[in-house]
């Protein structure tokens, strides 16, 4: 697959979740973000609820026409914080950081956090890129969503 020419967001929508859904299933993604992936029920009750929810700014990748993947800001822990998920079709064409790049011009508030299992070297890469300095590690323990492990933690501005 071949760089992708245009790469723009726009706010998910109703009609993405099923697009988002099935990629945030994929075990080779789910190991590399430390991450267990949400149930059906799970999935719809909570970005349906994001989407609703002002203070989340939630938007998808669109790769030429194609929607890729997804970026966001949303509190956690009480830090404003981004996450992002790419469908694995795309990864490696800097999609990522470009996506993160434009939320990053759409939305100024300062600062910024992520949080990235340690292992995530892909997901530090393209913080890095994007501007982010890491502060340290931080231990999270296990939860529904997300089995235990050393988390790096970012920062931008
Ligand atoms: C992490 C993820 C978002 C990266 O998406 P992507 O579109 O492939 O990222 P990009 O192409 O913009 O950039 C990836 C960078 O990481 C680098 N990279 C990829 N795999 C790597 C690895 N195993 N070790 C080190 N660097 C790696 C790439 O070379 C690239 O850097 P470069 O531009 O300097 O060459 C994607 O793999 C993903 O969605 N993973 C599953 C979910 C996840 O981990 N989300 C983040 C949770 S914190």
């Amino acid at each position: 697959m071949s760089k992708p020419s245009s790469i723009r967001l726009r706010p998910v929508e109703l009609g993405d979740l099923r697009t988002i859904y099935e990629y945030q299933l994929d075990p080779a993604a789910n190991a590399m973000a430390v991450a267990n992936p949400r149930s059906e029920e799970d999935f719809f009750s909570h970005w349906t609820k994001s989407i609703s929810n002002p203070e989340i700014v939630a938007r998808v990748i669109v790769a030429d026409g194609v929607v890729v993947g997804h970026v966001s800001v949303f509190m956690m822990n009480g830090r404003d914080t981004v996450g992002y998920w790419i469908d694995r079709a795309y990864w490696g064409l800097g999609i990522a950081s470009a996506g993160l790049g434009l939320l990053l011009e759409e939305v100024k508030m300062r600062p910024l956090y992520a949080m990235a299992a340690r292992s995530n070297a892909a997901s530090a890469r393209v913080l890095e890129k994007c501007g982010f300095v890491l502060t340290g590690y931080e231990w999270a323990e296990a939860t529904e969503r997300f089995p235990a492990c050393e988390e790096a933690v970012f920062r931008l501005g």
